[in-house]
């Protein structure tokens, strides 16, 4: 039977990005986001250029009534989901206090409990099946507090542990679960979070959402665990397992100020 991978957040950026590889590699595909015209026109360019079946789910992740009904619908459905790439997120930036808190609530719904919620049901299922795939979208601000961006960084702390303890939990089950912690990457993910990138694109540390997907298709072949894109992101997610804490805080600082305004 063919099997589906669930791509959220594939509208644009590094979701679009892996999707796009996952085509290419002749993956049917199931799209998910909020914005149906991007989906739809996506949907029927990938389906032509790789001759593979790409459907689209509009929905809002960050409404948990829309996550019921689309869970709701994958269950009824005959199609079954092979592999599930849990990529939609968003970002908030500067001073925590002063943050726009239905913001915040957005970003801990999708980035959280809705990633948490997917993996719950469609683990199941894949389990049932007898086997799977799960590939979560953190980040490398996971592997360290960044002021200034405090609470996304700390959404994506849990997105790497949960995922790195739901593999050891899932292998036996027949379910990989591989985490991806992309560096700064050049997508719309900066601008909707009101963070700048100047500081970063002057010093050309942003990599594009296309090497983030192949980086993160072939460590999906080879079942990586841990997936970090570029040495450079590799050299920056090492340190701060390796320096003292107060170090790692102290430089942490200087790391949330590059995303503000000069
Ligand atoms: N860009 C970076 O530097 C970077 C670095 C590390 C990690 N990441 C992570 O990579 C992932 C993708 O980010 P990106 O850089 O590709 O950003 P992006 O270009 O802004 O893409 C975000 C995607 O999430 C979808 N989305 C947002 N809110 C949603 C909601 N409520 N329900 C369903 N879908 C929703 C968006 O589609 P719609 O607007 O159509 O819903 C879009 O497809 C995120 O988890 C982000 O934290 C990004």
């Amino acid at each position: 039977m063919q099997r589906y991978a669930l791509v959220t957040g594939a509208s644009c950026g590094i979701g679009l990005a892996l999707a796009e590889a996952l085509a290419r590699r002749g993956q049917p595909l199931i799209l998910l986001a909020r914005r149906k015209d991007k989906l739809e026109s996506i949907a029927a360019e990938l389906a032509q250029r790789f001759d593979v079946e790409v459907l689209y789910r509009v929905c809002d992740l960050a409404e948990p009534l829309h996550l019921t009904g689309l869970l709701h619908e994958l269950e009824q459905s005959e199609r079954a989901i092979g592999l599930l790439v849990n990529c939609a997120g968003i970002g908030s930036g500067g001073d925590f206090l002063a943050a726009d808190w239905p913001r915040v609530q957005e970003q801990l719904e999708l980035n959280i409990l809705a990633l948490t919620r997917l993996c719950h049901a469609l683990g199941q299922h894949m389990a049932i099946q007898g086997g799977g795939q799960i590939l979560n979208v953190a980040s490398t601000a996971a592997f360290q507090p960044i002021p200034y961006m405090s609470s996304y960084a700390a959404t994506k702390a849990y997105v790497l542990h949960f995922s790195e303890g739901l593999r050891e939990e899932l292998k036996k089950r027949g379910v990989s679960v591989s985490v991806l912690c992309p560096g700064p990457t050049r997508t719309a993910f900066f601008k909707n979070a009101g963070l700048h990138t100047g500081r970063m694109e002057q010093g050309k540390l942003l990599m594009s959402a296309e090497e983030v997907a192949l980086a993160a298709v072939r460590g999906l072949e080879r079942r990586q665990a841990v997936i970090v894109p570029g040495w450079r992101n590799r050299l920056g997610s090492l340190l701060p397992r390796l320096l003292p804490r107060a170090l790692v805080r102290a430089a942490a600082v200087r790391i949330g100020k590059l995303f503000q305004p000069a």
